[in-house]
């Protein structure tokens, strides 16, 4: 009975890994679907060779009487060890380039460049008008429409994967790569770098979040001009004092840094440090002052010359919501 309840809590284990957001195996966009599809068809068919094999295994193993004549030996060779296994794998192979077209048509009408770089992801929504739209470590999609992707990096090869979506696509230095990808449910997801790119690698992860379109468009209309950050902060003053405006970009201020994540709309985002850490003001305050700890080999040094208070006020301000949508104008921040 003990074995009966620990095989089951096993089992259970195992098949928790089968949902969630971030699992291929619960697809919520047609291109994981499509994966998914192919992942068990992929599965069904080793389990029935892996079941052919074994029983004639046994066979083998437990036949008596005369041996096989070298001429049915060669047979049963040639059958089972070239004819079937090409047969078989030709089928997934042509089973699997089916779905490459798919996965890479260009041309959509919303367009999200994705730069990777160690270790976080700049994300800039290109709208046909040509404006652009600057976040990092989150992307909104629209349900039932059509993304394209645009993967670049900085540095090092980075792999950007979102399961739940699509499968995953490499982004390479020098090199511009394509996904196109249609979500089917709303939803959070977590995506993840799934390329061994340095010492935080398993700390480059992203939040997408799948929108109603309708919603979407509003969010997206919305941000053309980002509202202002509140002024009378002292954080926006340390911020300043400190540099920090050299590396990262809060519109509405002096700060406008191309070198780190763009901090415009920090509080609406789910988590910081590239979706390692849930945000609230205390991780902020933390990852300013021991950032180096938390994501080793990250450019960003730790600012532990910054005392908690100092450094708990900083965050304060880039994570106060921004009121409203009426963007003000630059000029207009002190
Ligand atoms: Cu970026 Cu691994």
């Amino acid at each position: 009975r003990p074995l009966r309840g620990l095989g089951a809590a096993g089992l259970a284990l195992i098949l928790a890994g089968c949902s969630g957001r971030q699992s291929a195996l619960d697809p919520a966009g047609h291109e994981a679907r499509v994966v998914g599809d192919l992942f068990w068809w992929m599965l069904i068919a080793s389990v029935v060779i892996w079941a052919l094999v074994m029983a004639f295994s046994f066979y083998a193993s437990h036949r008596r009487g005369e041996p096989w004549s070298s001429r049915a030996a060669a047979r049963v060779i040639l059958i089972c060890g070239a004819i079937l296994p090409t047969l078989l794998l030709a089928i997934l192979l042509v089973l699997g380039l089916r779905l490459m077209p798919m996965l890479r048509a260009p041309g959509e009408e919303l367009r999200i460049a994705v730069e990777g770089q160690q270790f976080w992801w700049r994300v800039t929504y290109e709208l046909p008008d040509g404006t652009r739209v600057s976040s990092a470590n989150e992307v909104r999609l629209p349900r039932g429409r059509r993304t394209e992707f645009v993967l670049t990096a900085q540095d090092v090869i980075h792999s950007f994967w979102v399961p739940p979506l699509a499968g995953k696509m490499d982004l390479i230095p020098g090199m511009t790569n394509r996904l196109v990808l249609e979500p089917e449910r709303t939803g959070r997801f977590r995506g993840a770098c799934a390329e061994f790119c340095g010492a935080s690698h398993a700390l480059m992860a992203l939040d997408v979040e799948v929108m109603e379109p309708d919603a979407f468009e509003a969010w997206l209309q919305s941000r053309r001009t980002p509202p202002a950050p509140p002024r009378t902060e002292d954080g926006a003053a340390l911020f300043l004092a400190n540099g920090c405006g050299a590396c990262h970009t809060v519109a509405g201020t002096e700060a406008a840094g191309r070198v780190g994540p763009d901090l415009t709309l920090l509080s609406e985002r789910p988590s910081i440090a590239a979706g390692i850490l849930p945000n609230n003001t205390d991780n902020l305050v933390s990852f300013i002052r021991n950032t180096r700890d938390i994501k080793p080999g990250a450019r960003m040094p730790s600012f532990a010359m910054l005392s908690p208070e100092q450094a708990a006020s900083i965050a304060h301000w880039l994570l106060t919501p921004r009121s409203g949508t009426a963007g003000t104008r630059r000029a207009d921040a002190t």
